[in-house]
Order: C-alpha cells, then structure tokens, then sequence
C-alpha cells in the first residue's frame, strides 16, 4: 500500500474515489464544506433528503457530481463533532476501509484530517489512519490450499486543509504504516500452527530480520549455551519437548553505542499444552498462540527496522514447546535459575514465568534504561481485565505512568494492578528458594511478583496480553496487539 500527502481544492483531484465526512448534527468539515459548495449543494441534499444521517458506521457512496473531477464520492458518517475522539476516529477509519473494499476500489483520496479532534494532531490523524488500512488489509492465507480473491488496496492520498501540516502529515503515514506492518507480523506469527512455528522457526525469522537490516544484530543462543549461562529455569519447560528451545536476542541500534537501550523481552512458549499439569483438551489448540509476546517483540524490531529512528532499543526472545514426555519436568522438581535462585516448580503449567526470568536475568549485561516484558501470562488476566486492556504491573511507578499515557494514547490501552510486597508471601516453598505458583488468588500479580525477584536491578514493566493477543470464536486469530503500545512507547520516550 502507497500513502502520500495531498493539498489543494478537493473537487479539483482525479482519483477513482474522493472520501469525505458528515456530521450528524448538520454542519459539514471544512473539506465536505468546500466540496458541497463546488457541486452545487448534491452533499446537503442529500442530508436534506435523509438519506445519510451522519452516524458513525453510515456510508453512501456516489457517483461522479458536476464540477468535481473525483469518478465518486464516499460520504462517511463521522457522528456528533463534540464527541469525536482518537476511538471514535479509528471507528471511522475501520468503516471506510470496509466500505472501500466492499466496492472494490483500490485507490482514494482520503478528506477526513479536516475533521478536528480535541488533542489529537495531523501527524496521530495520519497515523492512525495507515496503522488502520494496512493492519485491515492483511488476512492469513499461508496453509489455505485456496483463498478468496480480494483487490489490493494500492494508493492511498490523504488530503489536507493546510500544506504547513505536510511533514507531519507524512511523518504520521510512515509510522502509522511501520506499526501496521509490524503488527501483520506479529499476527502472522501467532496464527501460524505451532508445527510450522516452532522455537527454531522464530530463531530463523529473527535471523532473516537481522540479514535484511544493517541495524539490526541478531543472535539466536542453543541449549548447550543456555546451559552454560546456568539458564535452567527456561530449560526445564523444553525437557518434554523434541523442540530445541532458544534465546533469541535483536539488537536495533540508531543511536550511539553508548546511549543505554531500552529492553523488551517476550514470553515465546510455541505451544503450551500445560506439560505433566496437563491442560484440559477443549479449546487447546488457542495455546498456538502463547508465543504472542514473541511475536509482539519481532513485530516492534521490525516496525523500528523500518522507521529507522534515532534510539536504541534491544528485543529477547524466550522461546520454548511446552510438552509433556518421559523426560518432562514433573511438579516437586527443583531448578536452579541463571540469578542462582532456585525454584520448585509445583504447576509445570506456570512456564511462562520459568522462561521469562532467566532472559529477565540475562537482560542485566545490557544495562537497561528500562525493562518492559510481554508475555500471555496468566488466564486469570482474563478473568481480572477481558480482552479491551493488557495487564500492567510495574516495580517503577513512573513507568507505569508512562505506559499507561502510551496505550491512551496508541488506543492499545493498559491497566495497573497492585505489585505489593504482600503477595509476594503467597509464592513461598518450603523446598526452594521460591514457588512458581502463588494459589488461586491474584493470579496475575502473584505471577508478576514472580518476575520481579528477578528485575530488581533495573526499572521494569511486566505486559500480561492473555486477554488481548489474540481474538476468539469465529474471528480467531492474533491481534497484533501490543505492538501500537510499544512502539508508541519506544519512540516517544
Ligand atoms: N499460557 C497460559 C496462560 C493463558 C491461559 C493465556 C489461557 C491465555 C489463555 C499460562 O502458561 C498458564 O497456563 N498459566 C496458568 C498459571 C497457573 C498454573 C498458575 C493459568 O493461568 O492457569
Ligand atoms: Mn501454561
Ligand atoms: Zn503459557
């Protein structure tokens, strides 16, 4: 998809299809406006009729009007002008792309950056705006024999009102579509069946990410590696599995080497059946998508590998199949940790944390400006918060903050729950060091308190997206969510 910046006179631009807003209270944006005037009043007409009240999710399109060069005209409902906010505008996004596609157009010329927004700039309209289309655009097709036929959104032109907002304007279409992109390649990732995406499988992409780009470095570690770190802990969820488990680490350089990275780490656990703490059969197959944090991560590297900003940003992947087999870890067993503490894993189905804090601990020798790790932790996540936020839990309260103003803000949102001393009483063993799991209470914070007895040398964020990395029922598939989040976060702090 091609994106670009257009000023001018709205009914003086050639293109297959000019989209412009309504509102529902009767006055018209500056660019509807202007239009309406040159074509001899056919917009407000058409309202006078009644036949498009403006609602968000009305559409009516129609076909060449005198004076105006566009072959047609989409008018788009924008609802009530006071009550436009960033939601609502991507609301609005959604339906036009739907709209455009439903009649097959492949090119437009898009009038809606007119459309003000209390806070919201050119640049977030037009981000927002490529983010929409090109993450609308993708559909998973690779192990279908045949797919539908679909035209391909090909040219893609905002216009504005004012040419002093070009650069923004083009700055928001170029991160708005590097978001986009990045969050296909999270989806793509999580959708895959596990017996194609694999540890390994992930390794390999990584790899091809790092051969494509000179600012990437990518390292994958084998097991023999990871065995001389003292990694047992993320060895011990791949002991039932024929899969290898990795340790995959991108390096993203655009600033000086010296100016310290900020650090993602995902949860990369290719299938989690649950190991000898087998989970129950139904709804299983959903546990293809317990690599989402993964994915998240390689879709962020990714989107910065495109936008080529000027920070330092380091991605790990902890990455292994957790199975059960005659060589599987079994509850009571004890490991010991690359930070030498040790763990009694009681549920081999609590692995995420297992794999997590040996890369939390690794992290350390990057000397971090900050932490933040992405994982599909824990189904109590679900239960706490649905699938409209992540989970956010924080040893830093101004990261938190942070984090929390970045998912407002990427309209890919967060919510913090309570990262207290207390709970931490409830991983307690009496055979190890610690516990890896906390009881049937506070679920997710008694997994993140597990994660932060490995993160006290840095500032650090734990994302729980098992609520909001993938979709259920009959629009399976992954969500490519938190990619917004963390780029919005990446690239503004
Ligand atoms: N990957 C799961 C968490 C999960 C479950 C995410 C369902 C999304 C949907 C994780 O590894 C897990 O099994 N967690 C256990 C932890 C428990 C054993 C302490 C859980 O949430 O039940
Ligand atoms: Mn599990
Ligand atoms: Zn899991």
């Amino acid at each position: 998809m091609q994106f670009s910046v257009k000023t001018g006179n709205p009914s003086q631009l050639s293109t297959p299809c000019l989209v412009v807003g309504i509102f529902e209270d009767k006055t018209l944006p500056e660019l509807t406006s202007s239009l309406d005037i040159t074509g001899k009043h056919f917009i407000s007409k058409v309202i006078a009729a009644g036949d498009l009240e403006g609602k968000i999710g009305q559409v009516l399109l129609l076909q060449r009007q005198e004076g105006i060069k566009a072959q047609r005209i989409l008018l788009v409902g924008c609802g009530k002008e006071k009550d436009l906010d960033a939601k609502k505008f991507a609301n609005i996004l959604r339906n036009t792309f739907k709209s455009l596609q439903t009649y097959n157009l492949a090119e437009a010329v898009i009038c809606l950056a007119d459309i003000a927004i209390k806070k919201i700039q050119v640049k977030r309209k037009a981000e927002l705006l490529a983010r929409t289309f090109v993450s609308l655009q993708y559909r998973y097709t690779t192990t279908k024999s045949s797919s539908p036929k679909q035209t391909p959104f090909a040219k893609v032109s905002i216009l504005l009102t004012d040419s002093k907002e070009r650069t923004q304007a083009a700055a928001g279409l170029q991160s708005g579509q590097a978001i986009g992109n990045g969050m296909n390649l999270a989806r793509e990732l999580g959708n895959l069946p596990a017996n194609i995406c694999t540890p390994t499988y992930l390794g390999n992409q990584a790899k091809k990410l790092g051969t494509k780009n000179k600012s990437l470095n990518v390292q994958v570690l084998t097991e023999a590696q990871m065995r001389k770190l003292g990694m047992h802990s993320l060895l011990s969820v791949g002991n039932g599995s024929a899969e290898p488990s990795v340790l995959i680490i991108m390096k993203y350089q655009g600033a000086d080497a010296a100016q310290q990275p900020n650090v993602i780490v995902g949860k990369g656990i290719t299938f989690d059946t649950g190991g000898i703490s087998l989970k129950p059969g139904a709804g299983m197959d959903e546990m293809k998508f317990d690599m989402c944090g993964a994915a998240s991560v390689l879709g962020t590297m990714a989107a910065l590998c495109e936008l080529q900003p000027k920070i330092n940003v380091i991605g790990v992947i902890a990455s292994a199949e957790n199975m059960p087999g005659g060589k599987a870890t079994k509850p009571g067993d004890i490991v010991t940790s690359m930070s030498k503490q040790t763990i009694e894993i009681l549920n081999t189905d609590a692995e995420g944390r297992l794999v997590l804090c040996d890369a939390l601990t690794y992290v350390e020798r990057f000397k971090p400006k900050t932490v933040v790790d992405i994982a599909t932790l824990t189904g109590a996540c679900i239960t706490a918060l649905g699938s409209v936020v992540s989970g956010l839990l924080s040893n830093d309260d101004q990261l938190a903050e942070t984090l929390y103003q970045c998912g407002l803000d990427s309209l890919d949102p967060v919510w913090r729950l309570p990262l207290w001393e207390e709970y931490q009483e409830q991983l307690k063993s009496n055979f190890a060091d610690i516990a890896n799991i906390g009881g049937p209470k506070a679920g997710t914070i008694t997994a993140a308190c597990f994660l932060a007895r490995f993160t006290k040398k840095y500032k650090w964020a734990h994302l729980d997206i098992a609520g909001t990395a993938w979709l259920q029922g009959g629009e399976k598939g992954a969500t490519g969510r938190p990619v917004p989040l963390l780029m919005e976060y990446l690239l503004n702090n």
